[in-house]
């Protein structure tokens, strides 16, 4: 078939245009129309989140969209990322289906540091420039720098010309910044401004970049968004499948992480009153995936055995090299990354909660799609992670969605007739359930006796809520007429198993580590992470996701890897003590651990409800 250039697709109701490409999906032209859709598996036809209504004479259905839409093709749904529509047409985006921006978690817990940063400022005085002696003014420079840096003063200085070139010519006040190593990253007249560090966390699914002041220590402003990466697969696995397939992607992914960090960077500094320009210093925490992906690495050994890193130790590299449009000379420090799955958001978190001087069993865990968890108790600290699945994210949930406005958080049921009380994020009528809202939900199904220990519904319940749909039994939390998408917000038996999986794959990790300290208990929870901080620890104990806490025993500790990029910002004493933590953390590997399975199918098990 022929292709016109004339020929459109018109997405709607936003009404962008786009001109129809050969061999273009209509998610592949939502983007370029600006168009976000949801597209968990980055566009490999899994997830069934990129449902879209298209008029036109559309490519045929492909046998995955015939299996994940089943009668809804027939009313004209389809796959974005499935379909073609060549002559162009007409797309409509259902609500359910435009990506929603997540609610941000980017509270971090304020911990004193030990105040040495990497990057410096030191106010000089000089005598007016000697232009026949050059070296004498070079000398002036480095014996003011010695006398400011004191202590501190390295073995030698690294002064680059054009640093030299900015001074007036006059002498006079001028302002150095300089490095540990010595290196002289700018000489400038006068006092330009403040000499700023940033620290950023790059998660999965958002990003949160933390402005402060190297000189004070002093936190300024905090700015986050949704990682653009999110629109090229939701979890570490589409992202580094992508890469695998189209090595380009990768280069666009770091490009897209670069871009939404430079946007972060501007917009603190102007908070701060100040540019970018200014920023000297930076720290990144991330999962080893968005690690390596960030650094320009290939992430593909990460997903086959033995799913080793390509480099592991802390990381220091120059901002420019990066992409990142900071001050010309400005670093960047990424502290180590421990395994796989286990990054430097986890050595970040780690050092915030300062794991090495726990003295009862505590349990630290950041539950997402990859469940980090360390286990640390008297300068012990062990660490694993497990493949939790999408479902604590809302994924492969019938009625699932990210932490968005609209998503249910917390349920409450009535014991008797199961009428549930529910709270939306950003209040109006519910469009989809969050992880936590599904958590919420099953603990008082379970609590109820309406959900048994196996998983399963107790038909003898049946009623207003429970009853038998199309793909077996579900329970109604909102009918139709009540939620924003005018469909039934309904948890069906497979959602049900779902969370199952995840669940146990964390309660397996934790009882593994705890057979391998020889610990019978737990005392503390520490949940690090946006999940772990919304998710109400009665509702994790209500469906047993950690083997044997109660509820007074668990709670939520911010953004934790976040505060851990703070603390090394201002710290060289930080980040060393990243590096031993990183050092003295075990892995255990839980893929192939003989103990693995028995303990995952102890995990599946819900607690008992009234009747047990
Ligand atoms: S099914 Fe289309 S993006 Fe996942």
């Amino acid at each position: 078939m022929t292709l016109n250039p004339d020929h459109k697709v018109v997405f709607q109701p936003m009404g962008r245009r786009v001109a129809v490409r050969p061999g273009a999906s209509l998610l592949e032209l939502a983007r370029e129309a600006g168009v976000e859709l949801e597209a968990a598996c980055g566009g490999k036809g899994l997830c069934g989140r990129c449902r879209v209504k298209a008029d036109g004479a559309a490519s045929p259905p492909s046998n995955m969209e015939r299996e994940l839409l089943g009668p809804a093709l027939a009313q004209g749904l389809r796959l974005a990322c499935q379909t073609e529509l060549p002559q162009g047409g007409v797309v409509w985006v259902p609500e359910e289906s435009r990506r929603q921006e997540q609610v941000i978690l980017t509270e971090i817990m304020d911990k004193p540091v030990s105040w040495d940063p990497a990057v410096r400022m030191a106010w000089l005085d000089l005598p007016p420039f000697q232009a026949d002696d050059p070296a004498a003014q070079l000398e002036r420079v480095l014996a003011q720098l010695d006398a400011q840096a004191g202590e501190r003063k390295p073995g030698a200085w690294s002064l680059p010309p054009e640093p030299l070139s900015g001074l007036d010519s006059r002498g006079g006040l001028c302002t150095a910044v300089w490095r540990f190593d010595g290196s002289v990253l700018a000489l400038e007249p006068g006092r330009p401004g403040p000499c700023l560090g940033l620290a950023v966390d790059l998660g999965t699914t958002t990003v949160a970049a933390y402005l402060c002041d190297l000189a004070s220590g002093k936190l300024l402003s905090v700015e986050a968004a949704m990682n653009p990466q999110v629109a090229m697969g939701e979890d570490v696995i589409s992202r580094i499948s992508r890469g695998q397939q189209n090595p380009e992607a990768l280069g666009e992914m770091a490009g897209l992480a670069r871009q939404c960090i430079n946007r972060l960077a501007t917009q603190a500094c102007a908070r701060a009153g100040t540019g970018a320009q200014r920023i000297f210093d930076c720290t990144l925490v991330g999962n080893t995936a968005m690690h390596h992906i960030f650094l320009g690495l290939d992430p593909g050994g990460l997903a086959r055995a033995p799913y080793a890193p390509v480099v592991s130790g802390a990381q220091d590299l120059p901002a420019r090299e990066l992409g990142l449009d900071f001050a010309p000379r400005a670093w960047v420090h990424v502290p180590p990354v421990k395994a796989g799955f286990v990054g430097a958001d986890l050595t970040a978190v780690a050092l915030a909660l300062d794991a090495e001087r726990i003295s009862e069993p505590t349990l630290i865990a950041d539950l997402g799609t990859n469940g980090e968890m360390m286990l640390a108790v008297d300068g012990a600290m062990l660490c694993c992670s497990t493949a939790a699945g999408p479902a604590f994210e809302g994924g492969h949930i019938s009625c699932g969605m990210r932490g968005a406005p609209g998503a249910v958080e917390r349920v409450r049921l009535s014991p008797e007739t199961l009428r549930p009380e529910f709270k939306v994020i950003g209040g109006g009528r519910p469009l989809g359930l969050c992880g936590s809202g599904l958590v919420a939900l099953v603990s008082q199904l379970v609590a109820a006796g309406a959900v048994s220990p196996e998983g399963r519904f107790n038909q003898a319940m049946a009623g207003e809520r429970l009853r038998k749909g199309p793909s077996g039994w579900e329970f109604v939390l909102a009918r139709g007429e009540e939620t924003s998408g005018g469909q039934d917000l309904v948890l069906t038996t497979k959602d049900l198993s779902e969370l199952q999986l995840a669940k146990a794959a964390m309660h397996a990790g934790a009882s593994l580590m705890m057979a391998h300290m020889g610990l019978g208990r737990i005392e503390r929870v520490l949940l690090a992470g946006a999940f772990g901080n919304y998710l109400d620890p009665a509702d994790a104990c209500g469906i047993g996701l950690f083997p044997g806490v109660k509820p007074e025993q668990v709670a939520g500790v911010g953004n934790a890897a976040g505060a851990g990029a703070v603390m090394a910002l201002p710290s060289l004493e930080a980040r060393a003590q990243a590096q031993r933590l990183a050092d003295k953390m075990v892995y255990v590997e839980l893929a192939g651990h003989p103990g693995f399975a028995e303990a995952f199918v102890r995990g599946m098990y819900f607690p008992r409800g009234p009747e047990g």
